[in-house]
């Protein structure tokens, strides 16, 4: 009889490779607002690395056509067609290597959905663009004749993935043993939109699979469609994944995630230490590891002449890098930085864009405080990490955070989180005790104005005590997020999905 497992105790039968199909709005760095995209180009990178072939398809957004890409039309994959309602949607599926790995990213080629400027837009047409996406990563399957073990699908952009499984492939041979995976990067952002789209969602007679009561109510929720249909669901952080079931975090879906508990899990999202690691960053003044801190002195000096911060070096500098919503605890910023400035002596590096409100908050701090703050609106990679480099403590005081990546990121580079305990950031940073100079970072618990100026504080004081300040850094910057356990983990969850 053949034996189940292998001389090291793997099972021989579970070391099968795996066909994945992943689909994705966003993927790094070719299309890009937040972590989503980092994820969903590591982790395919990843499992693609481990030996399972991954089919990651993301829209040819009319930003591709500015970069310096290769790309191959994909002979099976052309001239297709979607009847969305009363529309015909014509398009093709091209493919390039995805930069920085050895992955092949197919490209879903439809310059009138995409061909715009922006990965996200407020047009009528907003919920094609994302059914589509749905719809071809199925379909490129049955054109490829790939039959998927696993559909991962992340956030609402792909959320229909799971139903149309169900509905329209459900009988297709090809399809019997695939599993959808439906990861909530953000329960914060759902896609709803008007009953209205019924039509174009193509569903025929499986429309009763819809949220009944929501379809009465007018409405059609692409995350909550997804949570109701996807074989597991996953979530960015273990803590997440408990906060999101409960009505403060659930965004409205804490009743539905709370009857599916069994299938919700969190896992932490990994960090790409090829691309965020001050030893070999390419992007930074000097590179620096534990061993040496020298070059983080250097990175500070520069990034601080290049911002025009000219008010002492020997001030601690804050970074910040995000997007200013109000998810990123900037309300509390808002209450709390201004009074902090005049009462102790410390510069700020802001790099982001959002709500005007959070603009402006930044613009104003720069006016007055000229040598002390600056702000760069917009978006701008190599400052990002010029900043995870420079500064000495990174502020994320997160209303909600999924997972976070700039905290671990900012630990890697022995910048001093400071943050809230919530989602990931609970789940990644460990509290500062200054007498045992244990901890990675300065952690507050209650989301108010008292919490944020005493974490404030306290990284400040931590700052002054020069000892315990790199103490804190080092044990930071010994910490490892690396894919290589975290991509492990979705591994064994696809592989038990399968059992
Ligand atoms: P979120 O996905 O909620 O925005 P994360 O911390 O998971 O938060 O990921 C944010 C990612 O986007 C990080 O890689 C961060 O460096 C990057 N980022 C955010 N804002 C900017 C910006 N203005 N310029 C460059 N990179 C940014
Ligand atoms: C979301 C979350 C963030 C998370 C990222 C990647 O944008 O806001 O916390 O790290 O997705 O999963």
């Amino acid at each position: 009889m053949a034996r189940p497992y292998n001389d090291s105790g793997t099972c021989l039968a579970a070391a099968k490779k795996l066909n994945i199909v992943l689909a994705s709005a966003e993927v790094a760095p070719l299309a890009k607002t937040g972590g989503l995209a980092d994820v969903a180009s590591a982790l395919p990178a990843w499992l693609h690395d481990a030996g399972h072939d991954v089919r990651l398809l993301m829209p040819r957004y009319a930003m591709l056509e500015r970069q310096d890409l290769k790309i191959h039309k994909v002979r099976q994959l052309q001239d297709l067609v979607l009847r969305a309602g009363t529309r015909e949607i014509r398009y093709a599926i091209d493919t390039t290597i995805l930069p920085g790995t050895s992955l092949p990213v197919l490209l879903l080629r439809c310059p009138e959905l995409y061909g715009r400027d922006s990965i996200y837009t407020e047009d009528a047409d907003e919920h094609l663009r994302f059914i589509l996406l749905s719809r071809a990563a199925l379909e490129m399957c049955r054109q490829m004749h790939f039959a998927p073990d696993i559909v991962h699908c992340h956030d609402w952009h792909t959320a229909l993935i799971p139903l149309y499984l169900r509905a329209r492939y459900g009988s297709d041979a090809l399809f019997r043993k695939a599993r959808s995976v439906m990861t909530i990067h953000n329960i914060g952002y759902q896609g709803v939109f008007g009953a209205g789209i019924l039509d174009e969602l193509g569903l025929g007679g499986a429309a009763g699979l819809l949220h009944q009561d929501d379809l009465k109510a007018g409405q059609i929720n692409f995350l909550k469609t997804g949570l109701l249909h996807a074989d597991l669901i996953t979530t960015v952080s273990p803590t997440y994944a408990q906060e999101i079931q409960g009505p403060e975090y659930g965004a409205g879906l804490d009743g539905l995630l709370r009857q599916r508990a069994d299938s919700v899990i969190g896992i932490l999202n990994g960090v790409d230490y090829a691309e965020w690691n001050p030893a070999t960053d390419a992007l930074i003044a000097a590179n620096y590891t534990a061993d040496d801190l020298s070059g983080k002195r250097t990175c500070k000096r520069a990034l601080m002449k290049a911002l025009e911060l000219t008010a002492g070096g020997e001030q601690p500098l804050v970074g910040i890098v995000s997007r200013l919503v109000g998810q990123k605890g900037f309300e509390l910023v808002a209450n709390v930085l201004p009074g902090l400035m005049l009462e102790r002596d410390f510069s700020l590096a802001v790099l982001g864009s959002g709500e005007s409100r959070y603009e402006r908050l930044f613009s104003r701090l720069q006016e007055v405080f000229p040598d002390r703050v600056h702000f760069s609106k917009g978006y701008n990679n190599e400052l990002a990490h010029q900043i995870e480099a420079g500064a000495d403590l990174f502020l994320m005081p997160s209303r909600y955070e999924p997972c976070g990546l700039n905290q671990m990121y900012s630990l890697k580079y022995g910048t001093v989180p400071i943050v809230r305990k919530t989602g990931g950031l609970a789940d990644s940073v460990q509290a500062v005790d200054a007498q045992s100079a244990s901890g990675t970072g300065i952690v507050f618990e209650h989301y108010d104005d008292s919490g944020l100026r005493w974490a404030l504080r306290t990284a400040l004081d931590l700052y002054s005590n020069a000892p315990v300040f790199r103490q804190i850094m080092l044990n930071g910057m010994a910490e490892d997020f690396s894919w290589a356990s975290q991509g492990a983990l979705y591994e064994a969850l696809f592989r038990r999905q399968l059992e």
